[in-house]
Formats: C-alpha cells, structure tokens, sequence
C-alpha cells in the first residue's frame, strides 16, 4: 500500500478505486495547496495525482524523495518539470484523448459565439435594451466558407478541423511536421484557432507582429494554454482594431486578476478555462488519472504516460 496524495477533490468515484489499494489524503481546498504547504503534503507519499494548476518544479521533484508516479489530471504537462521527473525515473500519467471531443465543441462554440456576438446578444436582451427587430443589429461574420487556421494540427486540433469542415470552411494548419507556416496561416485565416502546447518555444508565439499579420477582419480563439498569447498585445490588438474579436478559454494571467486591461478589451470573450469540462470528459479524465497513477504504483506500464519514450531511452 503506498501513500498518495491527490490536490483537489476531482469528478466521479475514481478517487475511491484509487482508495480501495492505496493510503489516499486529497486536498479539500477550493484554491490549490499553496507551495509550501505542496512541498508538505507531497514530502512523503509515493504517488501524487496533481492539476494544472499545481507547479511540480523540479524543487518539488527532487525535494519529495519518496515520489515514484506522477499523474497529472489534463493533457497539458506545461506545469511539471518532465525533464526532472525523467531524470529521477519518474513516469509522468497525462489524459489526452477522453477530452479531444469536449474540447473542440467548446473551441468551436467560442468561434461561434464570437463571429454571431451571442454574449452581447444575451446582454442586450437581458439590460432590457432590445426594442424591436432591426435589420442591422448585432451584425456578425459568416463561419461557412470562411477560413479557419488552426495552430498545432494534434488531437484537439485536428477534431476542430473536422468541424471546420462540417461548416463547410476551407481548414488550414500548421504543425511541426507538415502544413503552411505561422505567417501564411495567419495572412489567410479568418478565425485562427490554437491548439499548441505551451512549451519555452510556443510561449507568446502571439504578440504584435503576429497580431498585426491578421486580418482585421479575424477572429482569434485560443483553449490551448494562455501562455501562447501576449495579452498586452492581444489587448491593444481588440482595441485599435487590428482584428475583429477574441475568445480566450485560457488566459495569461490566469485566473485575470481584477482590473486587469483585458477585462476591458472590446470584442473578446472570457471563458474560466472550461472547455474540457463536460461531465463525460471530467469523469473520464479523472478514470485515465487514476489508471495511470495505478498502473505506474504497481510498476506496469501507465496506459497515458508523457515521458514513456525518455524514460526507456534512460535503461
Ligand atoms: C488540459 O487538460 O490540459 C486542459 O487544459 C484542461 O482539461
């Protein structure tokens, strides 16, 4: 039996499977445990089931001596040191796939909200504002035969890309290893869509230039990570109307502290970094999470492991 502890009360009774073999204490706070208090709770299990908002750095890494698995509950790892864990021999447990499918609905609703302006819609109905059907109110773009570029043709981008084509528009796509470059994409796309890890490389890969490089007529949609996007030149961008609108599902900083410019940027859409959250996804995120915390506690392969390949290469 190891001792595991889990940073946040999570969906579903995965947890309790986990609880039936192993010492399990989880996180009751609605915050994650600070640092400190992390460095406290982690310094002496074997297993840690962790979220993207827990940093495990490499302090956290090498200072918890007793930690052999690492399952961290998303598909991003851009908050774990897997250089670290790699070198200590311990496997990374990531969710992709089981939320491939929530994640492009919610990407593609956002496109949507944005180009028909759904939420001013609402807001105007709402304040009591909307007085009798106008023929030039709240004009939107078209979403058919536009152009949508998505950046980072992977499992979440390429599921957005079969809506795209679902809506009849032309996809186009940068990747690592086939597709047009970041500067053609973003010439040509009226929405352009995200789906990149954040890594040192990708980190602001939109500021300025990139900005500028758009249509002003674009839509830009990131429910990748909010590190991606140069918020102050996202911001200017909405303002001076380089493009049309955004609609970030993910933010830098994250959560956007009160007063923060974004908040006042026009034409931009705010989600709280929901759009894997459907019920089905969460709970299926929480099953792989604990599936992988399992199998890397018993020593057998994890059915989603991030640093399976470095880890061979290092025996
Ligand atoms: C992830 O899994 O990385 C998402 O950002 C949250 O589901």
């Amino acid at each position: 039996m190891a001792n595991v502890f889990v940073t946040r009360r999570i969906p579903g009774d995965a947890v309790e499977r986990l609880a039936a073999e192993h010492h399990v204490e989880v996180w009751h706070g609605r915050l994650q445990p600070s640092h400190a208090k992390l460095l406290e709770k982690a310094g002496g299990v074997e297993g840690l089931l962790c979220l993207l908002t827990d940093r495990i750095d490499r302090d956290v890494i090498e200072t918890c001596t007793r930690l052999r698995v690492i399952s961290n509950y998303a598909v991003g790892v851009d908050n774990v040191d897997v250089e670290a864990a790699t070198e200590r021999g311990i496997p990374v447990g990531f969710t992709p796939d089981v939320l491939t499918e929530a994640t492009a609905d919610a990407t593609f609703g956002l496109l949507l909200a944005c180009a028909r302006r759904v939420v001013e819609g609402n807001q105007v109905v709402r304040a009591g504002r909307w007085l009798t059907w106008e023929p030039t109110l709240l004009l939107g773009q078209d979403v058919h035969a536009k152009t949508l570029g998505i950046v980072g043709l992977g499992r979440i981008g390429q599921a957005v890309a079969r809506r795209g084509e679902g809506f009849g528009m032309e996809v186009i796509h940068t990747s690592r290893s086939s597709g047009i470059s970041l500067d053609e994409l973003l010439e040509r796309s009226d929405f352009v869509s995200l789906h990149a890890p954040l890594t040192q490389e990708s980190r602001g890969m939109i500021a300025g230039p990139e900005l500028r490089r758009m249509k002003p007529t674009a839509i830009l949609i990131n429910t990748s990570r909010g590190g991606l996007v140069d918020s102050g030149a996202l911001t200017r961008a909405l303002e001076r109307g380089w493009i049309a609108g955004a609609a970030l599902d993910v933010t830098d900083p994250e959560p956007v502290p009160r007063g923060h410019p974004l908040l006042d940027a026009p034409n931009l859409i705010l989600n709280p970094h929901i759009a894997s959250a459907s019920v089905e996804a969460r709970a299926a995120m929480s099953n792989l999470a604990v599936d992988n915390l399992l199998a890397g506690l018993a020593g057998e392969p994890m059915p989603k492991c991030f640093n399976a390949e470095a880890l061979a290469a290092r025996l």
